[in-house]
């Protein structure tokens, strides 16, 4: 299912903030060594995570999924000099295009990549973040939302990325569309958080712990 009509979606990414330079070069390079790079998750979502880093203030970010290195780096272009992204992937040859990006001088004491599956990173990493953002394998979405919840300060946001999946949370009939929907669910059944679910790009969801 086709979310938002392509002309919208053209003319609403139009009057959005452009890539800078480095996150057009990413894109670059992302799309010249692989094959799919559909999982970017493009200027829209970029921008508004970019955006709750501003308006929060958050100084501990984590990010379970990184890829190349894209929603990190508008991430962290949002955080103060002593602020700190960790992120998390667990296939080198994404590793590898993200690792050029994140030695840069701007970046290298910013963001911190943590290889492995996150399902077992997670449980060793230490503290309370200000704001996380779940983009990883959608199976594991409920898991993710269990272990995670925990780790999120008081007042901290936790971002999902295709809570829509492409519409098929409508009728989900295969078992991530089923997980993902489960997720929702839990998001909206759970008293300990306000929530909304926005219809950007593959749907994005916003929590707030109280
Ligand atoms: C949708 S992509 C992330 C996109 C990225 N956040 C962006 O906006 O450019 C999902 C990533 O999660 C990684 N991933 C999937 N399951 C994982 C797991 N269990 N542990 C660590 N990384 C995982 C995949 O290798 C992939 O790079």
């Amino acid at each position: 299912m086709k979310l938002i009509n392509r002309e919208i979606s053209e003319y609403t990414e139009s009057f959005t903030s452009e890539e800078s330079k480095t996150l057009k070069e990413l894109v670059q390079v992302s799309e010249r060594e692989l094959e799919y790079t559909d999982m970017l998750s493009g200027p829209q979502v970029g921008m508004l995570l970019k955006m709750l880093v501003q308006i929060s203030g958050a100084k501990r970010i984590l990010e379970i999924g990184t890829f190349t290195g894209y929603s990190a780096i508008w991430m962290a272009d949002a955080l103060s000099e002593d602020g700190t992204l960790i992120t998390l992937e667990m296939n080198e040859r994404y590793r590898d295009i993200s690792r050029q990006f994140f030695e840069q001088e701007e970046y290298k004491t910013k963001i911190k990549q943590k290889m492995g599956n996150a399902l077992e990173v997670i449980p060793a990493l230490s503290g309370f973040f200000d704001l996380i953002f779940l983009d990883a394998d959608k199976i594991s979405y409920p898991t993710y939302y269990e272990m995670l919840k925990p780790k999120l300060k008081i007042g901290g946001l936790f971002v999902v990325d295709n809570v829509l999946w492409g519409g098929e949370v409508l009728r989900p009939s295969d078992v991530k569309s089923r997980a993902i929907h489960k997720l929702n669910k839990m998001i909206r059944d759970d008293n300990d958080v306000d929530q909304v679910m926005i219809p950007v790009r593959d749907g994005i969801t916003i929590v707030r712990k109280k």
